[in-house]
């Protein structure tokens, strides 16, 4: 069912490349919500041409960018506002990845290659978005920025890597700067902790169908879905969510504030 909450408001989705995206599902949410959109992935990324048959569903130009290089962020956002003809009122960061976790490298014995280029892709990037945001002038007042983290972030989750290193600063760098767009444009920035999700970087985690189905297990509502993400993004580029920022919002069926469930208790029982 859709609401209208973007009537009239304008968005850039970063890091749809499949169906199964989160981005994919927000983009999808966003154009049935009345928003008009730009879609970005990494060079690479494109060249799986995925993205072209979501281009057409929600009418959208995919302009690409590599979040790790400050000259394509500058060329999307001056692109974006030629498309436009101005700023926009919304940015989803859907991106994530760590060489560690991908090449099976384990924690203790991290490859710092690969660590940085990880935390360049994963956190960092929505530094360089924010800033060249904020010289450009992109982001209209009153706007809305999501990033999307895990609550590894706060508690340890073995094999999830240094990518808890990059959520953390993710969230912190959602934070600081969430103080400076406020103050300086009323922009707002927050961070949406995410259940764990069956997606192409989600299923890169060693162990994620042990990880998902404790999850579930362990959330009194289950694990919230892709769309139900979708869902909660929506809400929180409308107008209903204003004065909202700098926060880190769980987005997990409650899992981030529970002990223990009888689900789990039965499952140890046995
Ligand atoms: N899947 C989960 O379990 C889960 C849970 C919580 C949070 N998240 C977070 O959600 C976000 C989206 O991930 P997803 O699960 O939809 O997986 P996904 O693999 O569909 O999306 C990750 C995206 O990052 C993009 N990307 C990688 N390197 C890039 C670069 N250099 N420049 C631009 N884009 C680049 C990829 O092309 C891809 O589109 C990530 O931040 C992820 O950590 C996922």
């Amino acid at each position: 069912m859709a609401y209208n909450l973007l009537k009239g408001k304008k968005g850039i989705i970063f890091g749809a490349l499949d169906e199964k995206s989160i981005a994919w599902k927000t983009a999808l949410r966003c154009h049935e919500e009345g928003a008009e959109l730009v879609l970005s992935n990494a060079p690479i990324a494109l060249r799986m041409g995925a993205i072209n048959q979501l281009a057409e569903q929600v009418n959208a130009p995919v302009i690409a960018a590599d979040v790790t290089v400050n000259e394509d962020i500058q060329a999307l956002f001056e692109k974006t506002k030629e498309h436009f003809n101005g700023g926009v009122d919304f940015i989803l960061h859907s991106i994530g990845m760590s060489l560690n976790v991908r090449k099976g490298v384990h924690y203790t014995q991290n490859n710092y290659d690969f660590t940085h280029k990880g935390f360049d892709i994963s956190a960092l990037s929505l530094h360089r978005i924010l800033a060249e945001a904020m010289r450009q002038d992109a982001i209209n007042e009153w706007g809305s920025v999501v990033a999307l983290s895990y609550i590894a972030a706060q508690r340890v989750f073995p094999d999830y890597n240094d990518m808890s290193d990059n959520k953390a600063i993710l969230e912190s760098i959602a934070r600081n700067f969430g103080y400076y767009y406020g103050s300086q444009r009323k922009v707002r920035v927050n961070t949406v902790s995410q259940s764990p999700t069956r997606t192409t970087a989600g299923s890169g985690v060693k162990g994620f169908d042990g990880f998902i189905d404790y999850a579930e297990k362990m959330s009194p509502l289950g694990n919230a879905s892709a769309d139900q993400c979708a869902d909660y993004c929506v809400t929180l580029f409308s107008d209903l969510t204003r004065m909202v920022t700098m926060q880190n919002l769980f987005h997990d069926g409650g899992f981030s504030y529970t002990g223990v469930t009888q689900s789990v208790i039965e499952q140890m029982g046995k």
